[in-house]
């Protein structure tokens, strides 16, 4: 298995010139586009669109011809971290995954469109497959991987604004962490003595890129204080900074409560897969 990472979002649209038809992209954005998105699932939502723009999960919505049970669409997302009102419509939830309680979303499909996310998840559709990935489903996304064994595996972090974000490098270098841990000929090789070497577990059938190993080294040295390591990012210090939605950085940094993978089909629908 090859793991290359794209640490920020100016490397997306490079994407689209790529064969990814091998490739399993992973996308993570942690604070909070997938975070949010595997809750819902998790709290029985059926599927969630993402999609890039607010004319377009407007257009989305109002097309009976496109999705049949139209009462059954929930709009979500965020500009500037907040709920979308705009073109007339208020959206029915904003970007907090604690917003996306089984009583609101059970059944319902989501269309939802964020400032990074979405846009991420929007570059990877030409991939073999695309997950939508968070600590919040952190270990069953990895098995996943593990038991496709997918040849080349993309970890692509949404950012924040044209920004590397932090707090989306930590989860990838945390998968990484899963995956090479398993897959080393050393299974029983802990993080500290693959620190204490300065890289990478010899890779076997691992093969990491030079992306994958500066976010496994990243999260290597967060990992024993993660809230802490996050809080100084500029995505956590912009919602911890918002009384209320501060409670969603710790929210976001569980990990494997929601043991699912978020899978997005070819119909551009995200589901559990
Ligand atoms: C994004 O997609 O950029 C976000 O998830 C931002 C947010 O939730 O505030």
């Amino acid at each position: 298995m090859k793991i290359e990472t794209i640490l920020t979002p100016a490397e997306l649209p490079a994407l689209a010139q790529r064969d990814l038809r091998a490739t399993a992209c992973v996308v993570f954005d942690v604070l909070r586009a997938t975070s949010t998105f595997v809750t819902a699932l998790h709290h029985g939502a059926q599927a969630i669109i993402p999609v890039s723009e607010i004319a377009e999960a407007v257009a989305l919505k109002n097309s009976k011809l496109k999705i049949k049970n139209s009462k059954s669409i929930l709009l979500g997302g965020e500009r500037n971290g907040v709920r979308i009102s705009a073109e007339g419509i208020d959206f029915d939830l904003g970007n907090s995954p604690r917003e996306y309680r089984p009583e609101k979303v059970r059944g319902k499909i989501i269309v939802s469109t964020t400032t990074n996310g979405t846009r991420a998840l929007r570059a990877c559709v030409n991939a073999q497959t695309v997950l939508a990935a968070s600590f919040l489903n952190l270990t069953a996304t990895a098995e996943f991987l593990r038991r496709e064994n997918f040849t080349s595996v993309l970890l692509v972090c949404a950012g924040t604004g044209e920004n590397t974000a932090l707090e989306d490098v930590l989860a990838a270098g945390a998968l990484c962490e899963l995956l090479v841990e398993r897959d080393s000929v050393e299974p029983t090789l802990k993080s500290r003595e693959i620190r204490a070497r300065g890289t990478l577990a010899p890779p076997h059938k691992i093969d990491s890129s030079d992306s994958a190993q500066i976010a496994l080294l990243v999260w290597l040295e967060a990992k024993s204080d993660l809230a802490g390591a996050v809080s100084s990012s500029a995505n956590a210090r912009r919602l911890l900074a918002i009384p209320e939605l501060r409670e969603d950085v710790a929210f976001c940094l569980q990990q494997d409560i929601c043991p699912l993978v978020a899978r997005m089909g070819a119909d551009g629908k995200i589901g559990c897969g």
